[in-house]
């Protein structure tokens, strides 16, 4: 005897994969026999729950689980899923096998992504983003939950819909009518930081190097005793940086989105530092994590931004070590059993230290340290080598004695926005010339674009020799006086620039 065949539905979903948004079907298949509720198709434990809260969020919006043998299946197989994303769309294909909803629009023209509360409420799920670029590039209309609206707008597509139940979805889908909301538009406002570079009393030379460092994207080691002043200087940094573009900000929005961390539309064009404490683990720093989904470390939430670590040597060398490839890749890759995920790392790192144990320069006028060379020499072991080698500059921060310090501010002190501006100029005359930032340069690319004069070979090759330097030192020291030249807008580099970039390598020697 033949049994009853049966009734299908498909509902197109996103999983979550590193930034990316692969497709999955819902497929929902209704027979009789023994009454089931089964989900297959690589679903992990999250996943798996989606059964109990489909079930109560069914009854709860006034419809029923017929005492049929439901099964899901997640397609693909090979893709891992995660989370409660699932959770709208599987009681939609649930409702359409089994002959609840009857939808007047297409079903396959839409996608669905979004958490189900007992009572059928639709809750946030991270990835929204990257789910609507690519939905967009098959043109279909996607209903997302209502608090993830704000994100949906960076996505700047037109087809989307915020949706607070199940039951307001199936009332859409349902009707001709477009009541649900749709994202705000996407509205660019000129950054504004609470912080300025004109809050810094003296520190002209740190302020010089700021600048530098903003206009060739180079990274920064500061050293120097506590209260000098090396917290506000990273901070103050950020804001001589230019805006993001649009495609850069969908770009760090979308790792957020994957993290679940929510932007908001006034941060969205803005660099931001992120500051990882350094009881970090490798896995908080550069990504991963347990279960089969790696989440984004803190090298990515600053993608396009600033990396700060500050009290370096207190980092746990082996985290140190696992920074050093996604520096100089910028991006960083995590395999995982089902999936290789990787995220992008383009980020500005910039590293702050006392210069002692004791926290005081050896030389101390008020002879507060206390520690003996040894000391010294061990403490500065702990990140010399590897990563040393990746900074393009050092900056021995001072601190600034008290009259600077309570004196009047300083008059005609140049703000942020001012600076700003000239980096962005810099910046421009670099992407124009090579496509990125002069930190960027590949050595072949300096041989390029770095022609030296004798009396700059013959600096350079003094300094080389009395350093001690590395190879990737002298490419340093190339680069940044590229930057240099790049701010006067010469298109030489001459023996001024070099002498002043080989001055920010002052620390070779002693670490
Ligand atoms: N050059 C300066 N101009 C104005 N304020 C300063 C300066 N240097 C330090 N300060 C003040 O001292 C405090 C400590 O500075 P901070 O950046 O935390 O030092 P560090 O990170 O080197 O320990 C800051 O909150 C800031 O108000
Ligand atoms: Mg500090």
């Amino acid at each position: 005897m033949a049994s009853s065949p049966g009734q299908y539905a498909t509902i197109l979903s996103r999983a979550v994969s590193g930034v990316q948004a692969p497709e999955v079907q819902v497929e929902v298949h209704s027979t009789n026999g023994l009454p089931s509720l089964s989900i297959v198709g690589l679903p992990e434990a999250s996943v798996k729950e989606s059964r109990d809260r489909v079930r109560s969020a069914l009854l709860s919006s006034g419809f029923s689980l017929p005492p049929k043998r439901i099964t899901i299946n997640l397609a693909p197989a090979d893709i891992p899923k995660q989370g409660g994303r699932y959770d709208l769309p599987i009681a939609l294909g649930i409702l359409k096998a089994t002959g609840q909803l009857t939808p007047i629009r297409s079903l396959d023209s839409f996608e669905f992504l979004g958490e189900l509360a007992l009572n059928g409420e639709i809750r946030p799920v991270p990835g929204v983003l990257p789910a609507l670029i690519q939905a967009e590039k098959k043109s279909r209309t996607v209903i997302v939950p209502t608090s993830n609206l704000v994100e949906a707008s960076f996505a700047d597509v037109a087809d989307v819909y915020g949706a607070e139940t199940l039951l307001d979805v199936c009332q859409f889908l349902m009707s001709s009518e477009t009541f649900l909301p749709k994202p705000d538009r996407l509205e660019k406002t000129e950054s504004e930081y609470l912080e300025d570079i004109s809050d810094i009393r003296g520190q002209f030379q740190a302020k010089r190097l700021l600048e530098v460092c903003a206009s060739g994207g180079h990274s920064l080691l500061m050293v120097g005793p506590p209260g000098s002043g090396k917290s506000m200087l990273a901070s103050r940094l950020v804001t001589l940086l230019p805006e993001l573009d649009l495609k850069q900000a969908i770009d760090v929005a979308s790792i957020h989105s994957v993290a679940g961390k929510t932007v908001s539309m006034d941060q969205f064009f803005q660099r931001t530092l992120v500051q990882p404490h350094h009881t970090a683990t490798a896995a908080a720093m550069v990504g991963g994590g347990s279960g089969s989904f790696p989440k984004p470390g803190a090298i990515s939430l600053a993608h396009h931004s600033i990396l700060f670590l500050d009290e370096l040597p207190e980092f746990n060398r082996s985290v140190l070590e696992a920074l050093r490839e996604p520096l100089e890749t910028r991006k960083v890759e995590i395999a995982r059993v089902n999936q290789k995920v990787t995220y992008p790392a383009a980020v500005q790192l910039v590293c702050a230290m006392n210069p002692t144990p004791s926290g005081y320069f050896p030389d101390d006028p008020m002879g507060r340290c206390q520690d003996t060379p040894e000391q010294v020499l061990r403490y500065r072991r702990k990140i010399s080598g590897p990563l040393l080698d990746r900074i393009d500059c050092h900056l021995e921060v001072p601190p600034v004695d008290f009259e600077a310090l309570s004196g009047e501010k300083e008059i005609g002190a140049e703000t942020s926005s001012v600076i700003r501006e000239r980096v962005q100029a810099c910046q421009r005359i670099q992407k124009d010339r090579q496509g990125c930032l002069n930190t960027e340069l590949s050595p072949k690319q300096l041989e390029q674009f770095v022609l030296l004069q004798p009396a700059s070979k013959a600096l350079l090759e003094q300094a080389v020799n009395r350093m001690g330097m590395s190879a990737r030192g002298y490419h340093r020291i190339l680069r940044v006086a590229r930057t240099l030249a790049d701010m006067q807008q010469q298109e030489n580099v001459l023996v001024e620039h070099v002498a002043e970039s080989i001055s920010y390598r002052s620390l070779d020697k002693s670490l």
